[in-house]
């Protein structure tokens, strides 16, 4: 559901009354969305974000019931409605999925639309982690980075884009890859992770001219270090190292990928596909 009501300009020279502003653009009042990997970290605060911004978002993760943690995330959510000066009707919704179940993810997806009637907002953030040295790798641990790492992401977006093509919806699939899809990092033993995210850029790219034609629009968001669950095996005098390579001169929050993630769900992007936006405090540009 793309607003195309002309901004900006185009709105000021025809005449139009000044509805529509920048803030307007970000709007999600209407939409759904779902979020693979968003019990915790990265995926729940961009959950979060997508519902302040008025989307109803399902939340899908491993676990059968989300902890408490997640709960608290849901009532203060639900809160914000309540607040005088925050106009959403988003809200967060969970579901027990796991990405690596291309049928499973198919039919969360159906349900969905079942439910809201709906879907414009994929977020693939759905990843793992592992660290063994490059001449060592299992196999079954180099497929099992993989199996959620790429497979679950492309089986989030084909979940995502079979319903949004069904209803001829113009929607946003965002895949969450990492800047280690482009570079290594010296001392991080994590070739199949790499591997993996590496694939998300060029899957993005892939998915992104064939679902052009449909309007559907796929990009990616490459993070840096950003504290949570996920980096927390590193030792002290390894996040020293990365922190020495990153301009910005520390480790990111997961807050500081809200506004991306947002840009991308929202009509505020509507002529970007392909594209891979890189959050990471500088850690890229040299
Ligand atoms: N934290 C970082 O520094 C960083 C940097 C770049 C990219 N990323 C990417 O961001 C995404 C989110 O990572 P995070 O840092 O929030 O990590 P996290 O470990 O806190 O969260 C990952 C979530 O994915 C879920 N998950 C794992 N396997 C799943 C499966 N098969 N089906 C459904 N859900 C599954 C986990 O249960 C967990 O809730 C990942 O794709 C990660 O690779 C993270």
């Amino acid at each position: 559901m793309t607003d195309t009501t002309p901004v900006g300009v185009a709105a000021a020279l025809a005449g139009l009354p000044p509805a529509r502003t920048a803030f307007a653009q970000f709007s999600l009042q209407g939409r759904v969305a779902l979020v693979t990997g968003a019990h915790r970290g990265i995926g729940l605060e961009l959950s979060l974000a997508l519902a302040e911004a008025g989307a109803i978002v399902y939340c899908i993760d491993l676990p059968v019931t989300p902890d408490a943690d997640w709960v608290k995330v849901q009532e203060y959510c639900a809160a914000l409605s309540e607040h005088p000066n925050v106009n959403t009707k988003g809200r967060l919704e969970y579901m027990r999925g796991d990405v690596t179940n291309q049928k499973e993810m198919w039919a969360l997806a159906e349900e969905i639309v079942k439910k809201e009637g709906r879907l414009d907002v994929a977020i693939a953030g759905a990843g793992i982690g592992h660290v063994a040295p490059c001449l060592e790798y299992e196999a079954d641990d180099f497929q099992k980075v993989l199996n959620v790492n790429l497979n679950g992401v492309l089986y989030t977006a084909q979940a995502a884009g079979r319903q949004m093509d069904k209803l001829g919806i113009k929607g946003s699939i965002i895949l969450i890859a990492s800047i280690m899809g482009s570079v290594a990092n010296p001392g991080v033993q994590s070739t199949a992770y790499n591997t993996s995210k590496s694939a998300v850029l060029q899957m993005a790219r892939s998915l992104a001219c064939e679902l052009g034609e449909k309007g559907i629009r796929v990009n990616t968001i490459s993070p840096g270090f950003i504290h949570t669950s996920m980096i927390s095996f590193a030792p002290p005098a390894m996040t020293a190292s990365w922190v020495s390579q990153i301009p910005l001169g520390r480790i990111g929050r997961t807050d500081e990928l809200r506004g991306a993630a947002m840009w991308l769900a929202s009509d505020a992007s509507t002529f970007c596909t392909g594209s891979d936006i890189i959050v990471d405090g500088g850690h890229r540009a040299w």
